[in-house]
């Protein structure tokens, strides 16, 4: 049984090791391709491989066409927008996310940028603090979860809007339920975006409910950039001078922020939520683990075609 791992961002050296004795104890042959640059290598490599094992690398068609052998395409890590879950069902291929493994990993890098930003990048200007400041989470899944957690810490006032989760369970985190979404960005001076990429939310956050935020709003985005209306963004910005954008992957309309908005955003070059060693480990072994169940076992949990 051949698996592939592969990743145009690699997993940490550590985490390929624990990925490898996983596969091997099963009596699995593991295979690597990483750091590649063209769609087209990818479809080489899977040519001949039982399972595939990606991170944010794009799985669609034309790579399921050449992959005759596959059966089990194992996303590590939560977000699944890069699997073409159509697709691996027309051409019968399993397809598993590694819900949670990332989470702390992304919630640690909410609060790196908005410290880095409120202190004025440690350039020794007069910055400000988190203690009894209002932070509002928007989505509150795994991660929006350990945010409130560190923002307790911080003695932050913690809301959340999340229309799948209980009041109940946001207590027990320490957030205080809002349950209309306008509602929590009047409210909030931070907002956390936690929603995942889909149709629904494409889009989603945008001047209609940016411009409700108050003074010195920090809009924080580790979710995806796609679930901004930059348009919108962009329109607030224009209008406020005291509004800043923290996100995890750098928006299609970057260079306007370059020439027009200087010190009022962070943008990460690569998407670097999950970038940590820790967060390699969990969801690269937990996507080996599922794999090595799915063919020893039958065990589908996780699985999403249904
Ligand atoms: C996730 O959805 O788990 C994160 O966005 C991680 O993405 P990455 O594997 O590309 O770092």
């Amino acid at each position: 049984m051949k698996v592939l791992i592969a990743t145009e961002k690699p997993f940490a050296p550590i985490a390929i090791r624990q990925i490898s004795q996983i596969i091997e104890a099963a009596g699995f042959q593991l295979s690597t391709l990483e750091n590649y640059t063209d769609p087209s290598q990818l479809v080489a490599a899977v040519a001949d491989a039982d399972a595939l094992i990606v991170r944010s690398d794009l799985v669609n068609s034309a790579v399921l066409d050449g992959a005759k052998k596959l059966k089990i395409v194992v996303r590590a890590g939560a977000g699944y927008d890069n699997l073409d879950l159509v697709a691996c069902t027309a051409y019968n291929v399993i397809a598993m996310n590694t819900p949670g493994q990332n989470s702390n990993a992304v919630a640690e890098l909410v609060f790196e940028l908005i410290l880095y930003q409120i202190r004025g990048g440690f350039s020794g200007k007069t910055g400000t603090e988190l203690r009894l400041k209002t932070i509002g989470l928007h989505g509150f899944g795994n991660v929006g979860k350990y945010v409130a957690d560190i923002a307790k810490g911080f003695g932050m006032d913690i809301y959340a809007y999340d229309p799948f989760v209980s009041e109940r369970v946001m207590k027990n985190y320490g957030a205080k339920q809002v349950t209309r979404l306008d509602e929590l960005y009047r409210m909030c001076q931070f907002i956390s975006l936690h929603l995942p990429f889909n149709d629904i939310t494409k889009k989603s956050v945008g001047y209609d409910l940016l411009k409700y935020m108050p003074q010195n709003a920090v809009l924080v985005n580790t979710a995806r950039k796609e679930v901004i209306d930059e348009e919108g963004l962009l329109r607030v910005f224009g209008e406020r001078s005291d509004f800043c954008y923290l996100s995890d992957v750098e928006p299609a309309s970057k260079a306007l922020f370059e020439e027009k908005f200087k010190g009022r955003y962070i943008f990460t070059s690569k998407k670097m939520g999950a970038q940590t060693e820790e967060a390699n480990i969990n969801a690269g072994a937990a996507a080996a683990r599922q794999v090595v169940n799915y063919f020893k076992t039958g065990n589908e949990k996780y699985r999403l075609n249904k």
